[in-house]
């Protein structure tokens, strides 16, 4: 690791967390948190400078990392940066053609230009890809709020990652070999750790502190003359991967594909890799069926067949969790006492609350196979294999 690369995540793990801890300090006591101009600008002009001084020897290096996980901890470091920038208004795309942060712009579109990934900080570089120094990962603050969001994200990501490599193993073997009730068995687990999680962050993370001082951090920016959408806690391969395998998202639904062909970039080579693997197999859902009326009766059916829809039926509750839960709880309620000026932005995906609530729904009842009179989903499909079951 290069000296300037060793300096910038130092300071990183610490000024950095501290100066915007005392910004959402000053932020979060006002009566209208969201209202930051003018507030703490000496903090912010700290900021803006430490953070650009120890860019500037960084991007005169250029990405001379030769290793990927160095590189990519460097864009992810980045990353942070310009995301606080923009939490704190020291940029703003709308009222940007370009980003005004030219150094950390070419530095990042360089970075990743060579690794093949999206030039801001994406959600592994928070979660999986998040390298703890005694115990301790990056964070923007050093909020409990915060720490108890990244870790929820994290423990709900590796649980999906669990379930979504078990039911990529089975496609290879056909769903009628013994071990796959193993995998079936396997993702149903995870998945039910990943309902364990959900509800635990829904327990216990606190509403306007996650509002207020967590959620501004994921705000589109821009890099260079583009505008990146904010990370979310979706940006990985296997989320997808049991949407397909199970058959309950299909790859040649343009909508579906239209939020796989957006994501992609957003996640690490490895997944996006995956992702593409996965999108050429054939959905369990789809062999089932076809087995479905010479096997019925037999034992193999009816054991692993019952376990594909348990498997269903766990991935269900994650998805009704994540939008009746968590979106509704953290997201969509407290935007409901939001100045209108505000809202603006208020979604990591940068389209209108309204219209980013249109598409979570979909995806929701997509994964729940539930009956919809304007979308396909896999509820008659489901249903046609529920009557087999004895
Ligand atoms: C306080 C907790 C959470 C809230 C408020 C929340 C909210 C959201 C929102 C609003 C989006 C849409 C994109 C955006 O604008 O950001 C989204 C996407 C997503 N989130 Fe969460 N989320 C939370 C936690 C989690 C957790 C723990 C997971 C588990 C890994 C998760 C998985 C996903 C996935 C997979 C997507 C992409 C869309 C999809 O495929 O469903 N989220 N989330």
């Amino acid at each position: 690791m290069s000296v300037p690369t060793k300096n910038f995540d130092r300071w990183i793990r610490t000024s950095f967390v501290e100066l915007n801890t005392e910004l959402e300090e000053l932020y979060f006591c006002r009566d209208d948190p969201a209202q930051i101009d003018g507030v703490g600008d000496n903090i912010k002009a700290v900021l803006l400078k430490e953070g650009q001084a120890l860019v500037a020897p960084l991007a005169e290096e250029g990405n001379t990392e030769k290793q990927f996980d160095a590189a990519f901890d460097v864009l992810g470091n980045l990353g942070l940066y310009l995301a606080s920038l923009r939490r704190h208004e020291l940029t703003n795309p709308d009222l940007e053609t370009e980003s005004p942060y030219k150094a950390c712009s070419a530095l990042g579109m360089h970075i990743a230009a060579s690794i093949g990934v999206v030039p801001r900080f994406a959600t592994a570089h928070l979660t999986t890809h998040n390298k703890a120094i005694s115990g301790v990962q990056k964070s923007f603050t050093s909020l409990d709020d915060e720490r108890l969001f990244i870790d929820y994200n994290l423990y709900g990501i590796l649980a999906f990652k669990r379930a979504g490599m078990a039911l990529m193993r089975i496609p290879s073997m056909g769903v009628s070999a013994p071990a796959a009730a193993i995998l079936l068995d396997d993702a149903k687990a995870a998945l039910e750790q990943v309902t364990h999680h959900n509800k635990a962050l829904f327990d216990r993370l606190n509403v306007a502190r996650f509002f207020s001082c967590i959620r501004p951090y994921y705000k589109p920016y821009r890099v260079g003359k583009e505008v990146y959408r904010g990370a979310n806690a979706g940006d990985f391969a296997e989320i997808n991967q049991i949407d397909l395998l199970l058959g309950l998202c299909r790859g040649n639904d343009p909508h579906y594909a239209q939020i796989l062909e957006e994501k992609i970039l957003f996640m690490m080579p490895d997944d996006q890799a995956s992702l593409r693997k996965c999108l050429s197999m054939r959905p369990i859902l789809d062999e089932l069926l076809d087995l479905a009326p010479a096997n019925a009766m037999q034992s193999w059916f009816q054991k692993n067949c019952r376990l594909f829809l348990e498997v269903c039926d766990a991935h269900a509750r994650t998805a009704s969790q994540h939008q009746n839960m968590l979106v509704r709880k953290f997201i969509q309620k407290p935007s409901d006492g939001v100045d209108e000026r505000h809202l603006k932005q208020i979604t990591a995906s940068g389209p209108p609350l309204p219209s980013l609530m249109d598409s979570l729904e979909r995806l929701r009842d997509l994964r729940m196979a539930a009956p919809r009179g304007d979308i396909e989903t896999a509820h008659e499909k489901l249903e046609t294999l529920r009557a087999l079951i004895r």
